[in-house]
């Protein structure tokens, strides 16, 4: 959850790292702190309680030295509130090391108290100060930063990302990892440690992602990395594909605004280089095998939040492309209930941070098990591709507002993508309907331009309604996850209660929430699809109507059997059945953003979330 940045090379760190933590900034903000060692050989330090902004200012008042070696933090809170002494860094060895940590050090209470015995007095209540404190007995009886740090991630359980610096040794930052992000940028005379590539897109895009309990060693010239028991590995470089403007607000006035509009783009970039003739042929998925893939006769899709939302949109595509039954679970629920998975299940994991705790750990269980796994992620680099059997990158660029947006329409197509070419391997859909459905899928960046401008309107509807206090939103088939994500966005973004739910369901209790003046979206599937589900879903608004309830459709332009129900209608352009939802989402992530907006709240920022949640 927290961002972590180290540099060490000839620039001012302080500069370096803030810079970095900027861009981290959506992986939690609710304090910060940098450490930075000095041209007088002392370790400098400052943290704030707060956004980032609160640390700029401490540091404008009160400038710290100027050193070339430093880590930088921002925090979501897991152990200890959102204080000034919880921020990191934390402090060892008299005040001579500096440590920052991501995840939860699930041993830390025995460490403490083994740590308190011995006398040592702590300052925060965070799980983090025990490794600090750890690490500076360990220094002070080494000498020797890497034998320390070695000895320190020995004795950790849990999730973590460590950085540390020590006054005594100017020029070195050591990290280590286990199930948190750590990467490592490649500089000419310096070198960048970071949560993602983000921290140091400005500077370089060569990379190297850090394994499993890994530990590394930077210096201005060097970069070493060895497992926990300091045996060198050789890492894999690559090459960090987004640039650095693609992670800034640009003239934006926020970045989740700059995301929506970057929809187009995110499916198309996506679609690349997998469509060949009217076919979809995806490399990533040609590496695991067709015979492998041919056998599949199940898949699982484990994720969580929207990603999840994303794979039940799948789902209907591709049982009905594959012929394969498809099911979603949630990542966090699907270990605990002994899932059944065989070697011919395939687990697809969705993380568009590719760090999520959750699915990663759903991930692993998956591959005990025996079953294949493919990762639908966005982050080059990140941990759940890697820990899979294959990865289909979604190429949405860096998503820096924590609502996901164009992330979601990412998603979906390289579900698409999934479906379309397991139904070519497996030879269930016919190849003239696989074509058809790849040319609905290349008009899909077009149709959401389109959509885009219903923005004007979205905006007059929030502004309307910005005292509301409760939403629905109901759908049938992938209109379903539609009204689910569409209530999510407002859930996170506005602080309001909603909730989606299947149209059918309402009858089932749900209608009891209606009343008089409540608004209610409804996702209205087209006519040319289904008139059955079209008229049911008529009867469904009917029903909430005739009990007061405010409806807005969301409708295809030519769908005039609506108008004389709803109160407000969203028109949409003509889609396929199962590419409405590509659609149908953008205006429910608009009046989210607007509402908020509306509400005076921070729209890329909102409270007590991060992006990437990396603690289970
Ligand atoms: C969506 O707006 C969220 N902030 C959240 O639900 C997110 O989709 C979820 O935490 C999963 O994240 P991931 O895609 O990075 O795994």
């Amino acid at each position: 959850m927290c961002g972590i940045v180290g540099y060490v090379g000839n620039r001012e760190a302080v500069g370096v790292l803030l810079g970095g933590l900027k861009r981290l900034e959506y992986r939690g903000y609710d304090s910060a702190g940098v450490a930075v060692i000095g041209p007088d050989a002392a370790l400098h330090t400052a943290k704030k309680a707060g956004k980032l902004a609160m640390l700029r200012n401490e540091l404008a008042e009160h400038p710290i030295a100027a050193g070339v070696t430093g880590i930088g933090h921002t925090r979501w809170a897991t152990h200890g509130g959102p204080t000034d002494v919880n921020a990191h860094p934390h402090l060892g060895d008299e005040g001579k090391l500096a440590l920052i940590h991501n995840g939860i050090i699930e041993n830390f209470a025995d460490l403490k108290n083994e740590l308190l015995a011995q006398g040592v007095e702590f300052d925060s209540e965070t799980d983090s100060e025990v490794a600090a404190k750890l690490l500076g007995l360990e220094y002070a009886r080494t000498k020797d930063l890497r034998a320390a740090f070695r000895a320190v991630v020995g004795r950790l359980t849990g999730a973590f990302t460590l950085l540390a610096v020590h006054q005594d040794e100017p020029g070195v930052v050591v990290g280590a990892r286990r199930n948190s992000p750590l990467v490592i940028g490649l500089g000419e005379g310096e070198n960048f440690l970071g949560s993602d590539v983000a921290a140091f897109i400005e500077y370089t895009r060569q990379a190297l992602a850090i394994g499993q309990d890994q530990m590394v060693v930077i210096t201005p010239d060097s970069v070493t990395v060895t497992d926990f028991d300091g045996n060198v590995v050789e890492v894999e470089p690559f090459e960090v594909q987004w640039d650095a403007s693609a992670a800034d607000k640009g003239g934006w006035s926020s970045f989740m605004l700059k995301e929506i509009t970057e929809e187009p783009d995110a499916v198309a970039n996506t679609l690349r280089e997998r469509l060949h003739d009217g076919d979809v042929v995806v490399p990533e998925l040609e590496a695991l095998g067709d015979d492998i893939l041919a056998g599949i006769d199940r898949i699982t899709v484990v994720a969580a939040g929207t990603a999840a939302y994303a794979g039940l949109v799948g789902t209907y595509a591709i049982e009905a492309w594959a012929r394969v039954p498809v099911d979603v679970q949630l990542a966090h629920e699907f270990r605990y209930r002994d899932p059944i998975v065989t070697p011919t299940t395939l687990v697809v994991s969705i993380s568009q941070s590719g760090e999520t705790m959750d699915t990663l750990m759903a991930v692993k269980h998956a591959r005990e098990l025996g079953a294949k796994t493919v990762s639908i992620c966005n982050t080059q680099g990140a941990t759940i591709p890697r820990e899979s059997d294959a990865a289909l990158y979604t190429h949405a660029g860096p998503e820096v507002a924590v609502a996901s947006t164009k992330a979601f329409v990412a998603q979906i197509t390289a579900l698409y993508l999934l479906g379309l070419h397991l139904a070519r391997i497996k030879k269930t859909l016919p190849t003239g309907e696989r074509r058809a459905m790849v040319a609905e899928l290349e008009a899909v960046p077009a149709k959401i331009q389109k959509t885009l401008a219903v923005h004007d309107r979205v905006r007059q509807l929030a502004h309307w309604m910005a005292d509301t206090r409760s939403v629905l939103f109901l759908g049938r088939h992938v209109g379903y996850p539609i009204a689910l994500e569409g209530a999510l966005k407002l859930k996170e973004l506005a602080y309001i209660h909603a909730e989606g739910f299947a149209a059918g369901e309402l009858k089932h209790g749900p209608i009891a929430l209606i009343e008089p003046g409540l608004p209610v979206f409804v996702i209205v599937p087209s006519p040319r699809h289904s008139e059955e589900m079209h008229r049911k879903v008529i009867s469904n608004i009917q029903e909430i109507r005739a009990r007061g309830a405010r409806v807005i459709a969301l409708a295809e332009q030519a769908d005039a059997a609506v108008l004389p129900f709803a109160d407000e209608v969203i028109a949409l352009p003509l889609a396929g059945k199962f590419f409405e939802p590509l659609i149908g989402v953008i205006p429910l992530q608009i009046f989210a953003m607007e509402l908020a907006a509306a509400k005076g709240l921070d729209v890329d920022q909102p409270r007590n979330l991060a992006k990437s949640v990396t603690v289970e």
